[in-house]
């Protein structure tokens, strides 16, 4: 499946029309012969999957090739057999694809709706399809190939957020920005060193995602219902036709974890918390308060009542959206905490919040990459916010160590160099060097090069700071990798 389809699968599968379809009489189930009843209404709503599992039908498609590839080579099947399966599953992927499949609220979930539409198309040969298989082991190796398959759209859009930050860094190079600490006034920093530092979590969020990633391909299939088969299948070449590193060791282990996604979607929640912390950001830069920030009309929204609203919405919506985000991955480790080995029913209820939380971030990196490419900063009101807060005073103790003072002492005569500016209603530098030196007789009159917003900023110098050099550096860095020279 492509990175695409992950997300298109529910618009072309029809996410809602499952149940709908139904036709008049139930049929027997494929575990038929046992029961002599079919489950009531109620019973088969509650426990139907069909309804939203459907979006891994590529990758069920995909894994009863393998299967089937697999058992004529092993001799369990024949090869005319296998081909007859091979063409059914063609057609019922073009089926699906383009609309034409009916899902079946009684087939229960994508698997059974798969085998059976299989049955009614090619008969016989089609039930050899299930040999050396149960659906715990078809949809844990499913699911594993979906999740990949997620996370490869994930981290191509991480990509084009880290891309549109460091074009918005290279379009404002030189802007200083008050850094702030406790959202106090701190220090003086370069807005294109702010807007690194999120390429900077960005990537570790992909990285996560990528360990993940190799950690869950390996594959379940052939682990049966949980103890394997005495059926003489060969692991090692499904696993490879489907792309894993290699199967799973234990079946047990293998029909019973849904581990990998939690760890999946661990990484997307702390990715959410990446892009809620910048959308909070933005959105207290673009207030009258702050105005650093104007967003363009294509990213914005007004007010139903109050015609001069102007509100950064997409921002405020990653960052409400980060809440679904956390809520999945709690679901999904609620939901495995208490289960014994190995498969349980509960595990169906595993997808949903997978999915949720897949389509959640997308949505989120999308929206943040689109408004990163829609702002822009207003530089005169940024310039006319920085004199405010003595952003310059702890280079001003610098200065002092610079000279051989203890950094306790010089915090101590800048303290009360800052107390002189509030009883002056001035600046750092605007204090003459008579003044400065009644607090130190080592001020000199050097100091005035280390006074000043921009003075400040490029007294920085040691490794990952925010001076211009080292920002220079960190942006030459992310422009090489992203390959964006
Ligand atoms: N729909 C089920 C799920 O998602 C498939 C496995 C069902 N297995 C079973 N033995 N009932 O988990």
């Amino acid at each position: 499946m492509t990175k695409l389809d992950v997300q298109s699968a529910s618009q072309a599968t029809g996410a809602s029309s499952a149940a709908s379809k139904q036709p008049e009489a139930k049929e027997i189930k494929l575990w038929g012969g046992r029961f002599q009843e079919s489950v009531t209404d109620a019973v088969e709503r509650f426990t139907e999957s069909i309804s939203y599992d459907k979006d891994l039908y590529k990758h069920d498609i995909r894994g009863s090739r393998a299967h089937a590839s697999m058992l004529a080579k092993q001799g369990l099947m024949s090869i005319s057999d296998r081909d007859s399966i091979l063409a059914g599953l063609d057609e019922i992927e073009r089926r699906i694809q383009n609309g034409e499949f009916v899902w079946r609220a009684d087939r229960e979930d994508v698997h059974m709706n798969i085998e059976a539409a299989l049955t009614d198309l090619i008969g016989e040969p089609a039930k050899k399809l299930h040999t050396a298989r149960s659906r715990n082991d078809q949809v844990a190796t499913d699911f594993r190939l979906w999740c990949r398959d997620a996370i490869d759209s994930i981290v191509e859009r991480i990509k084009d957020f880290q891309v549109a930050m460091v074009d918005l860094a290279v379009k404002n190079a030189g802007i200083i920005v008050p850094g702030y600490t406790h959202l106090q006034r701190a220090q003086p920093v370069l807005l294109q060193h702010l807007l690194l530092a999120f390429v900077e979590q960005l990537d570790r969020d992909a990285g996560r995602l990528l360990d993940c990633r190799a950690r869950l391909n390996f594959c379940p299939l052939g682990a049966c219902a949980l103890a394997g088969t005495g059926l003489p299948i060969d692991r090692f070449m499904t696993s490879s036709a489907l792309e894993f590193s290699s199967p799973l060791r234990n079946s047990i282990d293998a029909v019973s974890d849904r581990d990998f996604a939690i760890e999946f979607l661990s990484a997307n929640s702390v990715m959410a918390i990446h892009l809620s912390r910048l959308g909070e950001e933005w959105v207290l830069w673009c207030s009258e308060e702050f105005g650093f920030i104007t967003p363009n009309d294509a990213v914005s929204t007004g007010s139903s009542i109050m015609p001069q609203k102007k509100n950064p919405d997409p921002m405020e919506l990653v960052r409400g959206k980060s809440a679904r985000v956390i809520g999945d991955v709690v679901t999904l480790l609620t939901l495995c905490k208490g289960l014994p080995l190995a498969y349980n029913r509960d595990l169906q209820e595993d997808k949903e919040p997978v999915f949720d939380s897949v389509k959640t971030v997308l949505g989120m990196l999308e929206v943040s990459t689109e408004f990163a490419r829609n702002i822009s900063f207003n530089q005169d009101r940024i310039k006319k916010a920085l004199p405010a807060g003595h952003l310059d005073a702890t280079t001003l103790a610098d200065y002092l160590v610079h000279k051989g003072m203890p950094f306790r002492t010089s915090h101590d005569i800048v303290g009360k160099s800052v107390a002189m500016c509030l009883g002056k209603n001035c600046q750092l530098k605007d204090l003459s060097i008579d003044e400065l030196r009644t607090l130190s007789p080592i001020f000199d009159d050097d100091v005035y090069e280390f006074l000043g917003v921009e003075n400040a900023v490029n007294k920085f110098s040691s490794y990952g700071s925010t001076g211009s050099e080292c920002v220079a550096s960190q942006l030459q860095y992310w422009m090489e990798k992203l390959g964006l020279i």
